[in-house]
């Protein structure tokens, strides 16, 4: 893609990270982006759907056989979006990501994607520094997808480290450039 992407599918995983998507959205909006919001089941113990709902102004996917999707939201938002971006990004879901799994909505959704996936991993420093944690980054920025961050700094547990995720302002800045 040579043109700034417009229309934007922010994917957010269970990570305490998930606090900032909001501010991700509305970083998106104010930038004149559309955006749809997707996210895991954890994500949702997380974030509030309504909360990413109210601010992207559109109903939000979460239900991978939801009867009211026939059509199947995976699909159509793999190839409605300019970029997938998913903020933040769990250890978890980078495992299934480079192994291709497909059994919920948002794993679905990516790996239907035709054009840019960015992930914003955001996790423990021990998480991250696994080799499996490493591996999986690895194997995902060998698909094309732009892995950003994580970068040093405080964490969740109160220990600095890297493991932080980018902050909400630079992913939006990211996320509006083209590639
Ligand atoms: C309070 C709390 C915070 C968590 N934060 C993270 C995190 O920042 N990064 C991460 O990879 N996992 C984190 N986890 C673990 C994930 O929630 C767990 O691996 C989950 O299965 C991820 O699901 P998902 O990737 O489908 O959203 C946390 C768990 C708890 C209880």
């Amino acid at each position: 893609m040579r043109r700034a992407p417009r229309r934007i599918v922010l994917g957010v995983t269970g990570s305490i990270a998930a606090y900032k998507a909001p501010e991700i959205v509305r970083g998106l909006v104010k930038a004149g982006a559309e955006v749809r919001c997707a996210l895991t089941p954890t994500g949702a113990r997380f974030v509030a759907p309504l909360t990413l709902a109210a601010l992207s102004r559109a109903a939000v996917a979460q239900d991978l056989h939801d009867p009211a999707h026939w059509e199947m939201a995976h699909l159509s938002l793999a190839s409605w979006a300019d970029l997938i971006l998913i903020a933040p990004a769990t250890a978890d879901f980078l495992a299934r990501l480079a192994h291709g799994r497909a059994e919920g909505l948002l794993d679905a959704l990516v790996l239907s994607a035709r054009g840019r996936v960015a992930v914003c991993p955001a996790m423990d420093s021990e998480m991250w520094a696994h080799p499996a944690t490493r591996a999986n980054a690895k194997t995902l920025a060998g698909y094309g997808y732009e892995v950003w961050g994580p970068v040093e700094g405080e964490l969740a547990s109160g220990r600095v480290g890297p493991g932080r995720m980018l902050e909400p302002a630079e992913i939006v800045r990211r996320a509006l450039k083209a590639r």
